[in-house]
């Protein structure tokens, strides 16, 4: 292509190399692929510059282009001030959009002077005066990602720039490699990244070197190839999709961050000491996530020995993401010098055990529970690899507790957390036995609510005096809310009975944490606890397609900039709508089906961003038709549920809103408009905003109750209606 393609395409292309990738079960392990030998003709193997995964700070995530050399330093002076510098995040990289668009009469790559006015040797030494290493951002092909110069046949001419500038880290992306004629594409990749790394050997300069090809390889055949072949000229590699970035919704990034754990974890075979599989950026610190989430991410990162790299605003850091990226039990479990990637151990519906091997004896186990309810998860030391021994040591590394445990590791985890143990074999004296509660839907018609709580001790010493108390959100109640339990033996367990009931959720889905908390003695002086969630889950469906409105769609050009239906800023012109007959409340007729336009003003959320709502609808026909557009290359399964409880399924895509085919997934134009507006303004004219029209069958004879959309937000529906 001679020109890159816009980053939310790329973005999407590769969610969906990723999606592919994954298509096998996300969070499974891929077979471990035998360690080949270096194949002919390969370059030197490059130094080993990073015996440990690289730690530090990017600027791409959060900031993307917007980017100067205030946001640089400030970010690099908060590594330092935070103490995240001392703890091992001492790498500050500048991504793309440093440069000036072009090079200069001698073909040297420029510092944009607008954004980095003292140039970058002066940045480079500012970072190096805080005691912290200078990370820069090139590409392998003609130009970047983002669209400056690439350093394709520049190789030695960008090193020596960057080594003069004191480099110590270089990131080379994969955009824009062109494959030369009578070659592969992997050839034509392969002679670029050995070329960079040839001329930064050359440089004589330590240069961490970041290899990005394998993620544009991701899902191929050759995927591995790629990756072999990184390892002999790199540190490390990006070998899959990007992170979400940081304006992202929560649920995007937490979907991204489940994505990328997904294509990592099963590559531990890839990766040795000195050699990193990069499952990208670390987002502790970013908005829409929960403390559970970010937590996740750095346990499981440091977990698969990823390299630990923020992508925040660390000068707005708050105390708990700190606490996060900060807790140095997890960093030690990412830096440890066996330099191992944690393998699955165990794995089912919703959760992942992993185990990881740690210098000295002990083993790292994590309970990764990646679904949307607690569960207890269960595993034991033997299935993580532990050699057998009369107990074992449990040390959350999280909230710092130590258990004794026989040999059962067991703990019932929050949806999308983590727990994270470094379990050390031997006497465990004086340490509480572990325990952990596990609820059970025990309902029935006639008693719905009904749960049976078990406490287990796993531990070698009996538990006494034990109470069981569950208490729920306000408007809950919980019968009985306190109990007394039996005494329970090492090995044994011990049930109470309760019913839990609470108030009618409010339309869409709510999301109740019932907390079950035993405390018991067992140990001379001290009364231990323990506690387990079950998550209740409502949904409710809303009473209309309108009430489900989260997303504004479309703007007027006189106030262009609360719009947002890509998830840039950019959104449909209400007045190039009006021309296409597109108005509040008016009728759309097309391709045999007829709607009725969203009727509220521009400016508010008028179309909805479909994220699994349920929808109240009614009538019998042939198909369900959608009115809609996506920006984002998505499509998802529409359920539709009939009065006599059966369901129907459908898969409902639509073409982007612009710039791809018109006919994607079977959809057909409804009408377009001919220009799109920006935040700062109407723009774009003569290029097409479509909007289209897509059908899922019915069951023909059965009355609609509800409809359930697709959970991507990337779709945007504006209307449905059931065609007879
Ligand atoms: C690609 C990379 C990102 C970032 C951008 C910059 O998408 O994967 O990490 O470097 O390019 O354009």
């Amino acid at each position: 292509m001679s020109t890159p393609l816009p980053r939310w395409l790329r973005a999407a292309v590769a969610c969906c190399t990723t999606l592919a990738a994954a298509s096998t079960g996300t969070l499974l392990a891929l077979p471990a692929a035998a360690a080949a030998p270096a194949p002919p003709g390969a370059a030197a193997q490059y130094p080993d510059y990073a015996p440990t995964p690289p730690m530090g700070w990017n600027d791409w995530s959060y900031y993307q282009c917007g980017i100067d050399e205030k946001t640089i330093l400030d970010n690099a002076h908060a590594l330092v001030t935070t103490g995240l510098a001392k703890k091992g995040y001492d790498t500050v990289t500048i991504d793309d959009c440093w440069m000036s668009r072009q090079r200069d009469a001698k073909g040297a790559l420029v510092a944009d002077p607008a954004l980095f006015p003292d140039g970058m040797a002066y940045v480079g030494r500012q970072l190096h005066q805080l005691g912290l290493k200078f990370g820069i951002y090139e590409d392998a092909g003609t130009s970047t990602c983002g669209g400056y110069p690439g350093s394709l046949d520049h190789w030695q001419q960008d090193a020596d720039l960057f080594a003069s500038w004191e480099v110590d880290y270089v990131k080379l992306d994969g955009c824009n490699v062109p494959t030369k004629p009578g070659e592969t594409e992997e050839q034509s990749y392969r002679d670029t990244y050995t070329a960079m790394s040839t001329a930064l050997l050359n440089t004589h300069r330590p240069i961490v070197f970041s290899i990005s090809a394998p993620a544009y390889f991701q899902g191929a055949a050759n995927w591995e190839s790629v990756i072999r072949w990184s390892a002999q000229l790199g540190n490390l590699w990006r070998e899959g999709a990007d992170i979400a970035l940081g304006q992202a919704p929560g649920r995007e990034k937490w979907a991204s961050i489940k994505d990328n754990y997904g294509y990592n974890v099963g590559l531990p075979a890839l990766q040795r000491p000195g050699r990193w599989n990069d499952p990208d950026f670390l987002l502790a610190g970013d908005s829409g996530l929960s403390q559970d989430e970010i937590q996740s991410q750095t346990s499981l990162w440091a977990m698969m020995a990823a390299p630990l790299i923020s992508s925040t605003d660390l000068t707005h850091l708050s105390p708990a993401a700190l606490a996060v990226l900060g807790n140095e039990d997890v960093i030690a479990v990412d830096q440890d010098r066996l330099g191992v990637q944690g393998k699955v151990v165990q794995h089912d519906t919703g959760y992942d055990v992993l185990s990881k091997p740690l210098a000295g004896g002990d083993r790292a186990v994590a309970l990764f529970n990646s679904s949307d309810t607690a569960q207890t998860i269960t595993t034991t030391a033997a299935r993580a690899g532990l050699p057998s021994a009369i107990g074992y040591a449990l040390h959350d590394l999280v909230t710092k507790q130590v258990t004794g445990t026989t040999g059962v590791i067991s703990a019932d985890v929050p949806p999308h957390a983590t727990v994270l143990y470094r379990v050390h074999p031997g006497a465990t004296r004086g340490a509480a036995p572990a325990t952990a509660l596990t609820w059970q839907d025990i309902s029935t018609a006639e008693a719905p609510g009904t749960y049976r709580i078990t406490l287990a001790d796993h531990g070698a010493v009996p538990l006494n005096d034990t109470r069981l108390r569950v208490t729920a959100p306000a408007g809950w109640t919980v019968t009985p809310a306190t109990t007394a339990l039996p005494r329970v033996e090492p090995g044994g367990t011990a049930s109470a009975t309760v019913t839990v009931h609470g108030p009618q959720g409010t339309p869409g889905t709510t999301v109740t944490a019932i907390t079950a908390t035993a405390s018991y003695r067992a140990r001379p002086t001290a009364v231990d606890t323990v506690s387990g969630d079950r998550t209740i889950v409502q949904t409710v469906p809303y009473p209309s397609l309108a009430a489900a409105f989260d997303n504004v769609g479309t703007t007027s050009e006189s106030a262009p900039a609360p719009g947002n239906f890509d998830g840039n800023g950019d959104s449909y012109s209400t007045q190039a709508l009006a021309a296409a007959g597109a108005t509040p409340g008016a009728t759309i007729s097309a391709n045999g089906l007829g709607f009725t336009w969203p009727s509220s003003a521009p400016g508010t959320a008028d179309n909805v961003s479909a994220a699994g709502q349920q929808i109240t609808l009614t009538g019998q026909g042939t198909a369900l038709g959608f009115l809609g557009a996506e920006a984002g290359f998505t499509a998802g399964t529409v359920t539709v549920t009939y009065t006599d409880g059966t369901t129907s399924t459908g898969q409902l895509g639509f073409p982007n809103w612009c710039c791809s085919p018109t006919d994607a997934y079977g959809a057909k134009t409804a009408f377009t408009t001919d220009h799109r507006n920006t935040p700062t303004g109407p723009a774009n004219y003569g290029t097409t905003y479509g909007v289209f029209t897509n059908t899922v069958p019915l069951t023909p004879g059965r009355t609609i109750r509800s409809v359930t959309l697709p959970d991507a937000p990337a779709l945007h529906v504006f209307a449905l209606t059931v065609q007879p």
